[in-house]
């Protein structure tokens, strides 16, 4: 098992409870659990495997814990790290800007050097833009607690099966 991180930031709790989530999926034992901040982030290198979840805020920004995180990824070297992200967004209300904050890490985990793992399909989702949607698939797991609670536990579930080859 690869030395794993998931780290998260979260405003209401809905991006904490499918971290924890994701975490229980994988085995609890077996990852570090944090709520980013910049001394955090600064230790994310460390780590084979980084798991990174955002919700977005205003129209299409960061939540306010990677914002404070955010400059300091800037000087980091993630070429030895592997990086899945996750996000959570209101595709209903926001569907402009649905889960763009993922995007936003996706683009700077990848100037770092990260491999990015954990692509996922849009089926299942409604919304007009977003800067996660890249070539036909989100770059990670894409949720909704707003609209769709029901179904993040089996997205979880699938999402971390389809990553586990790259945990092990
Ligand atoms: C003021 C406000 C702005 C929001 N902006 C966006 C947005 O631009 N894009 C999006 O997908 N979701 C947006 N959302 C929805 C949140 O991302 C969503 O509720 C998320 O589950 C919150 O997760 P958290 O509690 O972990 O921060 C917004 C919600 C509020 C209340």
């Amino acid at each position: 098992m690869k030395k794993t991180a998931v780290v998260w930031a979260s405003q209401t709790g809905n991006t904490k409870e499918a971290a924890e989530l994701i975490a229980g999926e994988i085995g609890r034992e077996q990852v570090d659990l944090f709520e980013v901040s910049r001394e955090v982030a600064l230790q994310l290198p460390e780590y084979e495997m980084v798991i990174a979840g955002t919700s977005t805020w205003g129209m299409g920004e960061l939540s306010y814990g990677w914002r404070e995180a955010f400059p300091a990824l800037g000087d980091l070297d993630f070429a030895s790290t592997t990086v899945a992200l996750f996000g959570l967004g209101d595709q209903r209300v926001y569907g402009d800007w649905y889960v763009d904050a993922m995007g936003i890490l996706y683009d700077r985990f990848v100037a770092r050097g990260a491999t990015m793992v954990g692509a996922w399909p849009n089926s299942g989702y409604e919304f007009s833009s977003s800067k996660a949607f890249r070539d036909g698939m989100f770059v990670g797991l894409a949720l909704d607690a707003d609209n769709q609670h029901h179904l993040t536990k089996e997205r979880i579930r699938r999402w971390v099966c389809s990553i586990r080859p790259h945990l092990d």
